[in-house]
C-alpha cells in the first residue's frame, strides 16, 4: 500500500522478548526517539539525560563529551545543551557549528543518532535561558579558571563561576537521524529534516 511503511510480523529476540510495537514502523520508530530525547530532560536518571556530543575541532581532531540534555522540542527538532563559553567545544563550534549527538538506551534497546547545526546562544541572547538555570548550577559558568587550562594542583581550580558571561546555550538543529533498535531482528531507520522525516529503512 502507498506510504505504508508498518511491518506486521511479531519477531522475539534472544531472551524471548517481543519487538516493541513503535519498532515495526517507520513513524513508530521517530516517534519512539523523541519520546527518549523528552525523557531525558525531565528525568535525571534516564540514559538519554547524558548524550555524548561530538564535534570538530578547529584543526580537524574529532572531539566527544558527555553532556546534559536539557531541552528537547519535537516539533522543531532543536535540542538544548548548556556549557561554559570558554570550553573547547565553543571553540569548536564557532569553527565548524556541526556536532553530532549520540544516546544509548539499554531498556528500549534503541540507539539513537543525530546529525545537528549549532547556533551559539551567550550574553544578552542567552539572558532568558540563564535566568531558568537554578543558582546552585550557575557556579559551572565563568570560574575564574577556564576549562582546559593547566593547573597545578587538582584543588587549585579557581573561583568565582556563577558568570553570565562564561553561559552559552548550544541550540542543536537536528537535520539527520539515524536510529537502531537492537531485536529481532535489529530495525535500523534514517530520516532526514529536508524530506519532511519521512524515514528509510536502513541496512543495520
Ligand atoms: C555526566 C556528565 C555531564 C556533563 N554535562 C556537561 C554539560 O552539560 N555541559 C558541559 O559543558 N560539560 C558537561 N560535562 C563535562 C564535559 O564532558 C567536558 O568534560 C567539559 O565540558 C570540557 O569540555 P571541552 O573539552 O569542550 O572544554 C559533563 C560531564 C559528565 C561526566
Amino acid at each position: 500500500m502507498a506510504g505504508r511503511n508498518d511491518q506486521s510480523a511479531q519477531a522475539h529476540d534472544a531472551q524471548g522478548r517481543a519487538t516493541p510495537d513503535w519498532a515495526l514502523s517507520l513513524d513508530g520508530m521517530r516517534a519512539q526517539a523523541w519520546s527518549c530525547l523528552s525523557r531525558g530532560v525531565r528525568d535525571r536518571r534516564a540514559p538519554s539525560r547524558h548524550p555524548t556530543l561530538a564535534t570538530v575541532s578547529p584543526d580537524g581532531w574529532p572531539q566527544a563529551c558527555t553532556v546534559v540534555l536539557r531541552a528537547a522540542d519535537p516539533a522543531q527538532a532543536v535540542l538544548e545543551v548548556h556549557t561554559d563559553t570558554r570550553s573547547a567545544k565553543v571553540a569548536a563550534l564557532r569553527a565548524a557549528p556541526r556536532a553530532a549527538l549520540h544516546f544509548w538506551d539499554a531498556r528500549r534497546h534503541l540507539q539513537i543518532r543525530l546529525a545537528c547545526t549549532a547556533t551559539l546562544l551567550t550574553g544578552d541572547a542567552a539572558a532568558a535561558h540563564w535566568d531558568r538555570v537554578p543558582p546552585a548550577a550557575r557556579a559551572t559558568y565563568g570560574a575564574d579558571t577556564a576549562p582546559g587550562t593547566p593547573i597545578d594542583d587538582p584543588m587549585a581550580q579557581g573561583h568565582g563561576g556563577g558568570q553570565a558571561w562564561g553561559f552559552a546555550v548550544l541550540c542543536l538543529q537536528v537535520h539527520m537521524m539515524d536510529l537502531l533498535h537492537l531485536g529481532a531482528p535489529h530495525r535500523r531507520a534514517g530520516y532526514r529534516r529536508a524530506q519532511a522525516w519521512a524515514g528509510q529503512w536502513l541496512a543495520p
